[in-house]
């Protein structure tokens, strides 16, 4: 299986930084290569980048109607979206998001069509009380719950401990086995099989660190924030991710 690097450009861009950023992006062989990108430039995005997958990161739990400032599964499938990161830690922690929440979100991505990359991981407190598989299996169990085992075959998962995101410390390599071994087995716990499910590591993940990371046997590639932004910092964590 080839690994999959998402770029999560977070709340930054403008349309003429995003052009001279697309401009230096291209596609890795063996590589699939995903943008998340904010909703008013998800069009610019595809119309700028050739080879690349498109994505959001967010979307309303409801369907088109009367919600105000929302933006559904629907409309991001009409503009061309495959994905959507559904329960960031960013948005789990700033905009009230429940594991409830993050559930019906990623079932609603999944009935417009979209692929939900749902985003579990600790904070520190957690992890120093040693609650991290616990916590991280409650997350997975919520989304799961409900889903017909052939939707939860269409999810990607990112492990993201929060600790990690945007601190320039990603997690270590052994402390990201352990997680993504984990998963691993609650999938095939959940599925009954090994599944294609793929599991992304995402936390200060830059280029002098990634190969480390894509190394490891259930690390199926990356959710990449900051670095993201600079063009010649994604592809060479891209590059890394094609071997
Ligand atoms: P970071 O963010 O790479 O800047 O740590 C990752 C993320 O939040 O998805």
């Amino acid at each position: 299986m080839g690994k999959f690097v998402v770029g999560n450009w977070k709340m930054n861009g403008r349309l003429a930084a995003n052009e001279a950023l697309l401009a230096g992006l291209q596609p890795v062989a063996g590589v699939e290569i995903a943008l998340c990108v904010p909703f008013p430039y998800l069009a610019q995005v595809a119309a700028l980048s050739s080879g690349l997958s498109l994505g959001a990161q967010n979307v309303s739990e409801h369907d088109d109607g009367a919600f105000t400032g929302e933006v559904s599964a629907q409309m991001l499938a009409d503009l061309g979206c495959q994905y959507v990161i559904v329960g960031h830690s960013e948005r789990r922690q700033s905009h009230g998001e429940t594991d409830a929440v993050i559930g019906r979100k990623a079932k609603a991505a999944l009935a417009a069509g979209l692929v939900p990359i749902v985003c579990v991981g600790e904070t520190l407190a957690q992890r120093q009380a040693g609650e991290v598989l616990e916590t991280i299996r409650r997350q997975l169990d919520a989304v799961a719950d409900g889903m017909v085992e052939a939707d939860l075959a269409r999810l990607v998962l990112a492990y993201e401990p929060v600790w990690a995101i945007g601190t320039g410390h990603s997690a270590s390599a052994e402390q990201v086995a352990e997680v993504h071994d984990s998963i691993r087995a609650w999938l095939v716990g959940r599925l009954g099989q090994q599944s294609a499910v793929r599991i992304l590591y995402g936390g200060s993940v830059k280029a002098t660190n990634a190969a480390a990371l894509f190394a490891l046997a259930n690390v199926d590639g990356g959710l990449i924030g900051g670095a993201s932004l600079i063009a010649e910092e994604f592809m060479a964590i891209c590059r890394q991710a094609g071997g």
